[in-house]
């Protein structure tokens, strides 16, 4: 970790002149997951990445969190380390931060990056899945809910062929504080819908999808993609919902090709 500020652990790479990067991760994961990212980009633009609150190394506290206080966080990060018009790049829950903070204060960035996530809020059935996840956690279950929520995240091939660095990331995630993740849960359950607002992104916009993604299918991602004006939408073949760490190749080389015709 670089530095903590109002507790949130921060970790940056790369030179501060360089156009900056800030990775918002998904749940229940941390900076980890850009890991692949910040190795191929960090040469040429400066990587930021955060825990988020209750998460990784940034502590829960009470463990009561909403999306507009991680979409706070967020503006804090960027205002503290006084980032000027940041590259937004955010999976998943990382995803909902970020399209809620576009919704904000969009002109704090230069453009968005979208990977596996949707505008749409959580629908009852949602809501139910996330209080059974909240009751299971709280019968004392925490590691089984880890261990079948991230299997759920990845494609079955990945699972399969790459054994050891799937263990990592089921370990990593089940050290999380159970706090923490109920409140993260909580925040995602009562996050807003952003779909509305998705017509009046100005940013230039990449939006990238696993074909195999269970959380945020391709067909949801297209249609939100189908409405930012300025966005391209990229399928990552044979990966799920964690297409950075399924497949860096494709996801680094999305990246770069979105970011240099940007001109960054
Ligand atoms: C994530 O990857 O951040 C979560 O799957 C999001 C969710 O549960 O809605």
């Amino acid at each position: 970790m670089n530095t903590m500020i109002n507790n949130l652990a921060i970790f940056t790479e790369g030179d501060k002149i360089n156009k900056p990067i800030v990775f918002v991760h998904g749940f229940p994961f941390d900076h980890f997951m850009w890991d692949e990212q910040v190795k191929d980009l960090n040469k040429n633009y400066y990587c930021v990445r955060y825990d988020i609150r209750g998460l990784g190394a940034s502590p829960a506290g009470g463990g009561q969190f909403t999306m507009e206080s991680f979409a706070d966080d967020l503006e804090m990060v960027i205002d503290e380390m006084n980032l000027s018009k940041p590259i937004l790049c955010g999976l998943s829950m990382g995803g909902y931060i970020s399209l809620r903070a576009v919704e904000r204060i969009q002109n704090k960035f230069s453009s968005l990056i979208l990977c596996d996530t949707k505008s749409v809020a959580d629908d009852n059935e949602g809501k139910l899945k996330r209080a059974a996840a909240i009751k299971q956690i709280n019968s004392g279950d925490f590691e089984n809910f880890v261990q079948s929520f991230v299997l759920n995240c990845f494609g079955e091939r990945y699972v399969k062929e790459n054994k050891t660095d799937y263990e990592t990331v089921v370990n990593r995630s089940k050290s999380n504080d159970p706090v923490g993740v109920k409140g993260c849960i909580l925040a995602m359950a009562g996050r807003t819908d952003t779909t509305n607002f998705l017509k009046n992104i100005i940013l230039p916009t990449l939006v990238i999808c696993g074909s195999q993604d269970k959380l945020s299918p391709p067909a949801v991602m297209q249609v939100m993609a189908d409405e930012i004006p300025n966005a391209n939408f990229i399928l990552v073949e044979e990966a799920g919902h964690m297409t950075p760490i399924e497949k860096p190749e494709a996801v680094n080389k999305a990246i770069r090709d979105f970011l240099l015709e940007l001109g960054y």
